[in-house]
């Protein structure tokens, strides 16, 4: 399986350390989908990613730690980002 048909969902994605290497997986070719309790630091995340790979990158505000609020990786990528699942069923 080549990088770009796996779904890396990166916790932590917005922050300080966590965007280097959201950056670095989306370079190497993985889609990466990040969920963040704030949007301006998406935001942010988006304006620092490599312009190319930015389609592979998906953005979600919401916090894993609310009630209901945690699925699983496979759920949250089918639920927010469905074209992804199609392809990763
Ligand atoms: N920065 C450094 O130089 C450095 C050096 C050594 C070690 N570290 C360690 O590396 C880790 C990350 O540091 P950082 O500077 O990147 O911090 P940061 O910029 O504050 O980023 C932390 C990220 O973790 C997420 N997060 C925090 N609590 C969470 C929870 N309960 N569930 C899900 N996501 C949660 C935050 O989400 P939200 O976006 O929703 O707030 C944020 O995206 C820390 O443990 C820090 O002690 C950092």
């Amino acid at each position: 399986m080549s990088n770009s048909d796996r779904v890396v969902l990166a916790l932590g994605g917005a922050g300080t350390v966590g965007s280097g290497i959201v950056k670095a997986l989306l370079d190497k070719g993985f889609k990466v989908a990040v969920i963040s309790r704030d949007s301006s630091r998406l935001e942010r995340l988006q304006t620092f990613v490599s312009p190319n790979t930015k389609e592979n990158l998906i953005t979600v505000v919401g916090n894993v730690e609310a009630d209901g609020g945690w699925l699983t990786p496979k759920q949250w990528v089918k639920e927010f980002h469905p074209p992804w699942a199609l392809a990763h069923k």
